[in-house]
């Protein structure tokens, strides 16, 4: 197996079986997920704990080319070098039901109607009497101070996050930021540094893209900070620092509660750092570290009245195309609204910066067409109203999505869907639920495959 693997190029998980040895079987993998499940006179490997945890939850954790030598009552470790590895026992903590519909009809709506607890489990360790506490990372305010520039690194709705990451983080912090799908940034010859900061976003952990750009930040000398929701994965083993999402395991192929934990470490980082760099008074702190803790309610109070969101869906189901505007923060969550709705109902769909529009894309709307308009802060507001009449008077139907602070978005759209008012910085959590319950109705409707969606991988591993 060594000779092997010192010949095979690209990345691999491998159980190899030899009639010569009936009673074990050898594992290696790299660069591609797999555990090993540690039972009693059985042992087990998976690429994934949800796969094992009715057999038990005591598992290893592997790095790349470590050699597993599993007889079933034996587990051995061995490096490259033929020398044993000791392995630490991790002891899952989560229950079965985690991977369990509980009554649902998908995972789908399971893991969004879970964002309050997950939100809840994600924020709550992280701020003690009203200070943000990050235990979890070793960036030092001399090290923020230092920091030249920041890429936010992802793909999917995690890059999505990283867009809201660059407004948030550029506003409060005057860093700048560049945030670029892994695919694009592995391969651009990335003008980064050691004085530079790569924050570094997935759900799984195991992205093969966003795995790749890591390496491709730290060969350039980058320091990497890594959001990620799989602990033991390959990217958390491959950060200097690691802040995980405890949203639990999300099945679902379309991220819900992933992205709203992901967004909300975002707001931790920001502030944290805000904070670190004299940026915030202590009023401003104060009033954002409460309004993050006030998050899990909000989105609680959102999901209260999702019927509302399954009649609009029930209006809009058979549209052949839906467009997505916002400004900012909106024009952010837009991305991950239209992604929502494209990646469940096979809808076409595209979002747009609202300002954007007369620049070329207003052509495309005519009679009928659904426009969801979102417009949640002050300050764009009035503008991203004059882009709901723009559109209203080229024939398109409106859905606007704002805060009950905002009550003439009623005088300009056909459809208006409220949501809870919260500091102008954390509204992208609140937007994005019944952006997220909207495309889960219309694939619904349309009788579409929710959770495993045509030609959608949870975690796509390969490039
Ligand atoms: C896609 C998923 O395959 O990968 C998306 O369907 C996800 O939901 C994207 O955002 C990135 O995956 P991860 O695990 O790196 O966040």
């Amino acid at each position: 197996m060594i000779k092997v693997i010192n010949r095979v190029e690209g990345s691999y998980a491998l159980g190899v079986l030899c009639s010569d040895y009936p009673d074990r079987f050898i594992a290696v993998r790299k660069a591609s997920p797999m555990i090993v499940g540690l039972g009693e006179n059985e042992n087990f490997i998976a690429s994934d704990v949800t796969a094992i945890l009715k057999h038990t939850r005591n598992i290893y954790y592997l790095e790349d080319n470590e050699i597993v030598v599993l007889q079933k009552d034996s587990v051995k470790v061995y490096n490259t070098d033929k020398e044993e590895v000791k392995k630490d026992v991790f002891t899952v903590d989560w229950d079965v039901s985690a991977a369990e519909k509980g009554g649902y009809e998908h995972f789908m709506m399971k893991e969004i109607e879970e964002q309050p607890k997950a939100l809840q489990n994600t924020i709550s360790p992280r701020i003690k009497d009203g200070r943000i506490v990050l235990d979890d990372i070793s960036l030092t305010a001399r090290d923020i101070k230092n920091i030249n520039k920041i890429y936010i690194v992802a793909c999917g709705s995690a890059y999505h996050v990283g867009v809201v990451g660059k407004y948030l983080i550029e506003k409060m912090c005057r860093i700048p930021v560049e945030v670029q799908v892994a695919s694009e940034f592995r391969y651009c010859d990335p003008i980064v540094g050691k004085n530079d900061l790569v924050i570094v976003i997935s759900q799984s952990g195991e992205t093969a893209d966003t795995l790749a750009a890591l390496r491709e930040a730290k060969d350039h000398g980058a320091r990497i900070l890594s959001i990620v929701n799989v602990v033991g994965s390959a990217i958390a083993n491959a950060s200097d620092d690691v802040i995980y999402t405890w949203a639990g395991p999300e099945i679902a192929v379309a991220t819900t509660k992933a992205y709203s934990t992901q967004l909300a470490v975002m707001y931790l980082i920001s502030t944290y750092m805000a904070e670190k760099l004299g940026m915030l008074t202590s009023g401003e702190y104060a009033r954002l570290v409460n309004d993050i803790e006030a998050l899990p309610d909000k989105v609680a109070e959102i999901l209260k009245s999702k019927e509302d969101v399954q009649y609009l869906a029930s209006k809009f189901y058979n549209c052949h195309s839906i467009f997505f505007i916002g400004r900012n923060l909106d024009y952010a969550v837009s991305l991950e609204g239209s992604l929502k709705l494209k990646e469940i109902s096979y809808i076409h769909s595209a979002a747009y910066a609202a300002g954007e529009l007369k620049h070329g894309t207003i052509s495309l709307i005519e009679d009928g067409t659904l426009v969801i308009a979102l417009a949640t802060g002050r300050e764009l507001f009035d503008k991203t109203v004059s882009n709901v009449k723009e559109v209203k008077a080229r024939g398109a139907v409106v859905m606007g999505v704002t805060t009950t602070e905002h009550t003439n978005m009623e005088d300009v759209a056909d459809y208006v869907v409220k949501i809870p008012t919260i500091h102008e910085m954390l509204l992208p959590s609140l937007t994005v639920i019944p952006l997220q319950l909207f495309g889960y109705y219309m694939a619904s409707l349309k009788g579409c495959d929710i959770d495993k969606p045509r030609n959608l991988a949870k975690s796509v591993t390969v490039e």
